[in-house]
């Protein structure tokens, strides 16, 4: 198919059912195709939208083109769960059908508010120029998931001085108000983060733009999220067109952070924020969104996928999945990210790990299929690699290495599969505070990797697309030492 832009906005109710019965059936035959993580039902995913709690379940919606591996007019399909690992596919919930979200319903968030949930989302619309209009819209959930948007647009249009390149609000309470952030750009093209208030929900007041760096943000800030971390401010969000000397990144577009020492909302400025940190250390994470669960828990999910590159599964007419559920905390002023607790349930066999690395490779484990958790410690004194969905002789594997010189840990791919998005590099480094064990928590599902460095201080993730469903071997090479862990073959989400 050639995809021409008539093509991606065709009306939902033009496809057929036998077409989409096709791109499932093709998903399901899919060796990538993912045990554990959330995936499209067809076609595309992108953003994890309107993460939230809500009538004692849990529910993540996603953008959804649900008819080819492209970026055609969203929707937002809508998952529930008891648990945060077992997540039930429930249906398309935001069609792109009024005269405000004609062209795409975009990214937003969620909030219990009394007996229902509240969405806030953009809607998406191009005149006859294709030039673009964004409305901030709303709608109610109800506890039959029964969802009815809010006639009228709550936002119109971006405030004086700004573009139309205004989208992804995120709602939250905040003391007695509501508070909305939302990606902005700036009349001359400069990203940036606008700050809303309300009492109803329904008359939004601007307070001003965020003020949380004094850099330039690019020209345009997408996926802003705003959330208290063991009381401190930190703001998750993806600006587009950074300057590398401002952070250094190799993505197309990186996802950061900032964290605070407070919020002041009368200066509407993020206090004492410390420099800028890509949330992820690998290759695939954009748009994470994350909010305060009724438990006190903070936690998180990503897209793992980044606009504008080309993944392989686009030849089996799907893309993208979302990351698992992570915790996020604070320690010394510093992020952590850890997978969810409740990720245990998926745990079946498994096997204890121990013994010494030497300088040539040490087998660890060569499972029946990469569908597995995997915890090592090591000696961080000495640099060492480990492989993953590697072959037989490990000659083709994911190869990520630790530099106890440096207390640097590195991910390359460039030997781990069908090569992607390879213009920005198959190698990414970062620094890790010295000490005297390696930490590493890895969940690997097929065509993911996660890893967790260190209990979270940093997180690595990338797709992996191993052409032989046999390279599942686990090695270590390097680390002169002790070595011990757990490997854990892991269930399919119900
Ligand atoms: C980020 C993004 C958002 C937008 C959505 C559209 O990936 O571009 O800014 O709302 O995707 O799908």
């Amino acid at each position: 198919t050639e995809w021409t832009t008539p093509l991606r906005y065709k009306p939902y109710h033009q496809w057929s059912k036998s077409y989409q019965d096709m791109l499932a059936a093709e998903l399901e035959q899919s060796g990538w195709k993912l045990a554990f993580h959330i995936q499209p039902k067809t076609g595309l995913l992108n953003d994890p939208n309107g993460f939230s709690f809500y009538n004692e379940k849990w529910h993540l919606f996603y953008q959804a083109y649900p008819f080819g591996p492209v970026h055609g007019v969203k929707s937002w399909y809508h998952m529930v769960s008891d648990n945060l690992v077992d997540w039930e596919q429930h249906d398309y919930v935001l069609l792109p059908d009024s005269p405000y979200d004609s062209h795409g319903v975009y990214s937003g968030s969620a909030m219990t508010v009394e007996d229902k949930l509240f969405l806030m989302y953009t809607g998406n619309v191009r005149n006859e120029e294709w030039e673009r209009h964004s409305y901030q819209l709303g709608a109610w959930m109800n506890t039959e998931m029964e969802v009815e948007k809010i006639t009228e647009p709550l936002i119109d249009s971006p405030p004086a001085g700004y573009t139309h390149e205004f989208r992804d609000p995120q709602v939250f309470r905040y003391q007695n108000h509501y508070l909305m952030m939302i990606g902005a750009q700036t009349k001359n093209e400069k990203g940036a983060v606008l700050a809303y208030q309300s009492s109803n929900l329904t008359d939004w007041e601007l307070l001003g733009e965020l003020d949380y760096t004094t850099e330039e943000m690019g020209f345009m800030v997408e996926c802003p999220n705003f959330v208290l971390v063991d009381g401190q401010p930190v703001l998750l969000f993806c600006p587009q067109g950074l300057d590398k000397d401002i952070s250094s990144y190799q993505n197309i577009y990186p996802n950061m952070y900032v964290i605070g020492s407070s919020f002041n909302k009368e200066t509407v400025s993020i206090e004492n924020t410390s420099d800028l940190i890509n949330l992820d250390e690998g290759f695939d994470i954009y748009a994470t969104q994350a909010f305060q669960a009724p438990d006190g828990r903070v936690l998180s999910v990503g897209w793992i996928g980044l606009p504008e590159i080309d993944y392989p599964t686009f030849e089996e007419g799907w893309a993208h999945c979302l990351s698992i559920v992570k915790e996020l905390s604070i320690k010394e002023n510093h992020l952590y990210q850890k997978p969810v607790a409740e990720m245990q349930e998926l745990r079946q066999n498994h096997q204890e790990l121990q013994g010494s690395a030497q300088a040539s490779d040490t087998l660890l484990s060569s499972p029946d299929s990469n569908v597995y958790e995997l915890k090592l410690e090591l000696n961080a004194g000495t640099s060492g690699s480990l492989y993953l969905f590697a072959d037989k002789q490990n000659k083709e594997g994911l190869k990520i290495s630790f530099d106890a010189k440096h207390d640097t840990i590195s991910m390359d791919r460039s030997k781990a599969g069908i090569p992607f998005g390879e213009s920005y590099g198959s190698t990414r480094t970062a620094a890790l505070k010295r000490q005297d064990k390696l930490t590493l928590h890895i969940f690997a599902d097929r065509s993911v990797c996660e890893v967790f460095v260190n209990d979270g201080y940093r997180v690595i993730t990338s797709r992996v697309f191993v052409k032989d469903p046999q390279q599942t071997h686990i090695f270590l090479q390097g680390f002169e030492g002790d070595y011990t862990g757990d490997f854990w073959t892991l269930r399919e989400m119900n």
